[in-house]
């Protein structure tokens, strides 16, 4: 079991590592929270019918008052303004009050739209973060991004909100369906692609380990990946500056995701191939090889993600580009490699200089 640190003053947390954290949970929320006047459980019926009881377990052997759960629908199209209605009427029919403590329990949909209910109800109650994908794990449980999509825009209505602990139970991750986990593992990629050269190593010798779900290589990726995302949100929670560069390989990754519709490819995939179509801009900039580019297309695709972004048009590419949240003034930001193992970011990247990589 390991612990990351979240530094950010008074509203700084935890992040625990290991296997068997979801036997924790109680204590946990005890133990941050002793004034707890209630625990409200948000899942969905996948997660919960998998580790619902073995949470429920735990806050009921901590003696933790009034304890419930609501479940969502399953899937990013229920990351809507009407699901996060739902969860606060949920909220209120229970009569939680400010001293309740809500729990989100699954993956990065999950996260998000809980937390966005944890800020929003009575102006904001202390939340707990209990990422069950590797996705969520890695990226979306830390660093306090919570959001719901509008029908014009993924993550549009949204809110810094910061959880109180991150409690991460690698076990979890046995359930996972493998597209999920290659999903997951971009992600983790992107952490040695923006910063940590050695990570790229280590994670290019052990693909068929973490593919296989070996436990001391996914704690390893967890943790460096937790420790990788506290240090740059410690250095910029609301990302006024570096924190930009988490999101490499996401400005190809929304449009493709946006453009075939929410769900036909997994985000973590999109991002795989997104990843590679950014340092490909930073080839066509001089500042990575073709060698670079063959070594993170060779990585995305032993991770086992798409290596090639779906065909939609370039100017179809470039519209939905233009929705981006980075972009400032009619700008399109990317974030580009200054070279392996160190990202930058760059404004005002011009459609010439984009089109001939969008397919
Ligand atoms: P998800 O939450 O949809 O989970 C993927 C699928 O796995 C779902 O069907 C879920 O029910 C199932 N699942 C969850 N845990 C499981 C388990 N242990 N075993 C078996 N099945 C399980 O998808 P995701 O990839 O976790 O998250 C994607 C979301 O995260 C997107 O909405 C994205 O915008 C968001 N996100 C947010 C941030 C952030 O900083 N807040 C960062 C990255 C992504
Ligand atoms: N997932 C990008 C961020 O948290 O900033």
């Amino acid at each position: 079991m390991s612990e990351v640190h979240v530094s950010l003053g008074e509203r700084s947390y935890s992040i625990d590592i290991g296997s068997g954290n979801l036997g924790r949970l109680g204590e946990k929320i005890a133990k941050i929270a002793p004034q707890v006047s209630g625990v409200f459980v948000v899942s969905n019926q996948t997660v919960f019918d998998l580790y619902g009881a073995t949470v429920l377990r735990s806050l009921n052997a901590a003696q933790l008052p009034r304890c419930s759960h609501f479940l969502i629908p399953d899937g990013e199209a229920h990351k809507s303004w009407e699901t996060l209605y739902g969860i606060l009427s949920a909220m209120l029919e229970a009569k939680l009050d400010r001293k309740a403590v809500l729990v989100a329990l699954g993956g990065g949909v999950v996260g998000d739209i809980a937390g966005m209910a944890a800020s929003l109800y009575q102006r904001g109650i202390d939340f707990v973060q209990v990422p069950t994908t590797l996705l969520a794990q890695v990226d979306s449980s830390v660093g306090g991004k919570v959001a719901v999509n509008h029908p014009l825009g993924k993550n549009m209505l949204g809110a810094f909100y910061q959880p109180r602990a991150v409690l991460i139970d690698t076990d979890t991750l046995r359930s996972l369906p493998a597209r999920e986990v290659s999903a997951g593992l971009a992600e983790v990629a992107k952490y040695g692609l923006i910063g940590d050269l050695e990570f790229i190593a280590w994670l290019e010798r052990n693909t068929e380990k973490l593919r296989a779900l070996d436990s001391a290589a996914l704690v390893h990726a967890v943790e460096v990946s937790c420790n990788a995302k506290a240090k740059i949100v410690a250095g910029d929670e609301r990302e006024q500056g570096n924190r930009a560069v988490l999101n490499f390989g996401h400005t190809f990754a929304h449009a493709i995701e946006a453009g075939l519709g929410y769900g036909a490819w997994l985000h973590g995939e999109a991002v795989g191939a997104g990843m590679i179509a950014a340092t490909k801009l930073s080839r066509r900039y001089g500042s990575v090889s073709d060698a670079d580019v063959r070594r993170v297309q060779n990585l995305v695709g032993a991770l086992g993600s798409p290596t090639h972004m779906p065909a939609l048009g370039a100017r179809k590419y470039w519209d939905l580009m233009a929705l981006d949240k980075k972009n400032e003034s009619g700008k399109t930001t990317f974030i580009l490699l200054e070279k392996l193992g160190q990202a930058k970011v760059a404004k005002g990247v011009p459609f010439k200089d984009v089109e001939a990589l969008l397919p």
